[in-house]
Parts: C-alpha cells; structure tokens; sequence
C-alpha cells in the first residue's frame, strides 16, 4: 500500500469520526443523555486520528504562515499538493489559508444555524407549536371534549395480561420491609449509573418488582395509584446478574408475582442499543421496561388516556427508585431510547401497547 493511499485513508477516516462525533454530541445534547457510549468512543477515535494526523501532515500546519513566495520551478512529477509535502516552493500558502477560513466560516455558519434552531420554534400551541403542545390542548377538558365524548372510545380490554409459553419464575413474597424512612429515601435518592460489580439477590429483584407492581388490597388496588384504578402499565424485567434466575426478558404476572419468559438469555446489549447507547443499561444486573398498554385506559378517559398513562408509568417509576434506595440499591430512569427497537425487543406491536420508559438498577 502507497504512503499516498495511506494518508488519502486516515484523512477520510478522520473526516468520519469527526462526523460522527458532531452528530452524537448534537444527540447527546438535544436528548439531554448523561451517558452515551458511542459518542465516548468516537471521541477517543478522532482524538487518536488527530495525533496521527497532526505528526504526519505537520509541515502542511506551517504552509498559512509560511511567506508568500511564488515558485521559482515546476513541482516534481507525482507530488501531491496537500499531502504533507515539504515547505518548499511548490506548496503554495493559498489553498491552506482558504481552508482555513473555509473552517473558520462553517463553524460561525454552524453556530448561526444552532441559535436558530433553537430560538426557531413557537413555544405558543396556537401559534405553530409542536405535536406535545397540540395534543395537551386538545386532550384538555372542556364542551369540544364533553361533545366528542358520544363517539365509541371501544371496550374495555383484559385487566391482566398474560405472556403464554415457558417456565414462569416465582418471586419471594412476604419480604420483611427495608428500614429506611420513607424521608431518608426522598433526600438520599439520586439516579445511579454506576453499579457495584456484584449480583442483584433474587429477594432484591423480588422486592423492586412488588413496588412496582404488588397489589396491596381486596379490591385489587396496587402500590402505584391509577386513574379508575384501571392500571395501564405493564411491567417487563430484562434479568442480566440475579442470583438463581436465568439471564432474560420476562413480563411480570401481577397477580402471581412471577415473571414469565418473553426472551431467553441477556438483552443487556439488546437494551443498550435500543436506549441510544446509554452504557449503564448494559451493566445494570436488572433493567425495568415499562410499557402502556392504551385501550385500559382509553374506553374511559378518551384522549386524556395518553396524560394519564405518563403519570401511572411516572408514579411506578418513583416506586422503583425508593424502593431501590431503601434496599440499599439505586436506580436511573431512562426515557431517551429508540421506540421500534424497544418494542420489538419487547414483542409488542408500539400501537396498542408501547414502552414508556426504562429503568436500571443495580447495587450502591
Ligand atoms: C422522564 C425522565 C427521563 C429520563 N431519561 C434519562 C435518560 O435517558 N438517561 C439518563 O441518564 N437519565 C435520564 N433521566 C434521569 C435524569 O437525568 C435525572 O433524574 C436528573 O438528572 C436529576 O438527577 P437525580 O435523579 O439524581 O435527582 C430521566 C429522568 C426522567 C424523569
């Protein structure tokens, strides 16, 4: 392989990692992700090409300040311009200034475009707002929603779903209660995404699942309030390291308190794509997936479903994450993921029912 091709190979590499880098930085900021894997490593990529780069095209670095000279003689056959050439007669300064300000330019034209981008859209509903403003408006109550009320919303569907096939896993019940004030909780709680490398126990994973899920009363109310008590969410566990549980993806069975197979073997890297490279849904030993199932809600409550179906996975997620505090665990809510990966993960359709949210957890 020619040194020419060689170089032609590291300045396109370097151009794609540069890409790259701009475009999950933009990712990261626009989605507001602490953690992003891919971006991680395209920086330390471009980093490294950099150096590379930098040692090898060194004297190209020097051609803008290099004076005017104009070339007493013709470059020699076969040399490329541009391509780390000696400082010498036949490198003209011209085309590096002008790629000097081209860079200069682009990055003002980038920022220009950055401040209107985000100043661009109307944060009036009645003015051009967005779809979530749209639809918060026209799902609030009032006559147009009492008259649209006549219309079929449809029936009310199953209250429990059940996930058919495989060995279901009994989880521990009557679990002795962590001792930690329900105020300790509140202040101590922060979202964690680092782990201690150790293994959830199968009472831990127990005692996450009934906060999230347990029903607590004759009339088959649970631990999470719901609208009509008609309880939409659905709650699946992706198990990577749980004591005397088999790596998978399982449903859970509220009424049992048993997680049924929906996938053999760990999904951690599965759940990792899906949640736009977030590194700690990979390492957490058990990662909560929690989905909304609409028409539970939807015959009753019509349009409005969609805010209530967000309150309820909201209110399941605070569960989580005091009853991970408590038990000496910590959790982290994950809202930024790729919806069609997930629920096909989830063997879901993303119409009727869809994820919601994710959340990990793993010990302190
Ligand atoms: C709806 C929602 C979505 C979130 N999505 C993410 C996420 O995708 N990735 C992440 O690392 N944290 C996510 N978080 C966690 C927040 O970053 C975190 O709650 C916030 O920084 C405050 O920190 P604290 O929870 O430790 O008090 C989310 C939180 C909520 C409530």
């Amino acid at each position: 392989m020619s040194r020419r091709f060689l170089r032609y190979a590291l300045d396109v590499v370097l151009l794609g990692a540069a890409v790259v880098v701009f475009l999950t930085g933009l990712l990261v900021d626009r989605l507001g992700l602490s953690q992003f894997v891919l971006h991680r490593w395209a920086g330390y990529v471009l980093a490294a090409l950099v150096v590379v780069h930098v040692a090898t095209h060194w004297r190209f670095f020097l051609v803008p300040f290099a004076s005017r000279r104009r070339a007493p003689t013709a470059p020699p056959e076969g040399a490329v311009v541009g391509v780390a050439p000696a400082v010498s007669e036949h490198v003209r300064s011209g085309p590096a200034r002008r790629a000097a300000l081209a860079a200069a330019g682009a990055g003002v034209v980038g920022a220009a475009a950055g401040w209107f981008v985000k100043t661009g859209i109307s944060p009036d509903p009645y003015n051009g707002g967005d779809v979530g403003l749209f639809y918060h408006r026209e799902s609030s109550l009032g006559l147009r929603s009492l008259l649209r009320s006549v219309v079929s919303w449809g029936s009310q569907p199953a209250r429990y779903k059940r996930v058919a096939g495989g060995a279901t896993v009994a989880l521990a019940a009557g679990l002795p209660l962590p001792e930690l004030s329900v105020g300790q909780a509140l202040q101590q709680r922060r979202s964690l995404r680092d782990y201690r490398d150790r293994m959830l126990t199968a009472q831990e994973l127990a005692w996450l699942v009934h906060a999230a899920t347990a029903i607590t009363s004759s009339a088959d109310y649970r631990t999470a309030p719901s609208a009509g008590a008609l309880y939409p969410i659905e709650t699946y566990v992706a198990v990577s390291r749980v004591e005397g549980i088999d790596a998978g993806l399982y449903h859970v069975d509220v009424r049992a308190q048993a997680l049924e197979p929906v996938r053999a073997g760990s999904v951690a890297g599965d759940l990792m794509i899906a949640g736009l490279g977030q590194e700690f849904l990979r390492t957490a030993p058990a990662v909560f997936v929690l989905t909304g199932l609409f028409q539970r809600t939807r015959w009753k409550y019509h349009e409005r479903h969609y805010r209530y179906i967000c309150w309820e996975g909201g209110h399941v997620a605070q569960n989580l994450y005091l009853a991970a505090e408590a038990a000496g665990l910590g959790a982290c809510m994950v809202g930024a993921f790729f919806d069609g990966t997930l629920n096909d993960l989830l063997r879901i359709d993303g119409r009727h029912e869809a994820a919601l949210g994710l959340v990990a957890v793993g010990p302190r």
